[in-house]
């Protein structure tokens, strides 16, 4: 909610940047392009969101369906 709905909007389906659901990444990798961006995504700094918070997010989107 506080750095990635931003762009990702808060039910992850996509605004700015593109839907994280269904997800389509494992937590590892996830961090990697969260931390490292990927093309239109900026890298985010260790001090915006940590590491672990970041692999929470993933753990979370995980947990949840994207409506049908
Ligand atoms: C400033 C806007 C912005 C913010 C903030 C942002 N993203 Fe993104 N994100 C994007 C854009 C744009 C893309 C598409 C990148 C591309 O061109 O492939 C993207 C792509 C991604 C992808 C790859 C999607 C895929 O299926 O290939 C993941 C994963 C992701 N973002 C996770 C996150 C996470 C986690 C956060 C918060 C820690 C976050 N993003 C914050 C804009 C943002």
């Amino acid at each position: 909610m506080r750095v990635c709905a931003t762009c990702h909007a808060p039910d992850a389906l996509g605004a700015d940047g593109p839907p994280l659901l269904p997800l389509k990444h494992g937590a590892e990798e996830f961090l990697q392009i969260a931390r490292g961006g990927k093309d239109m995504m900026p890298a985010l700094p260790a001090a915006t969101i940590t590491d672990d918070e970041i692999r929470s997010v993933a753990l979370y989107l995980a947990t949840i369906k994207a409506p049908q």
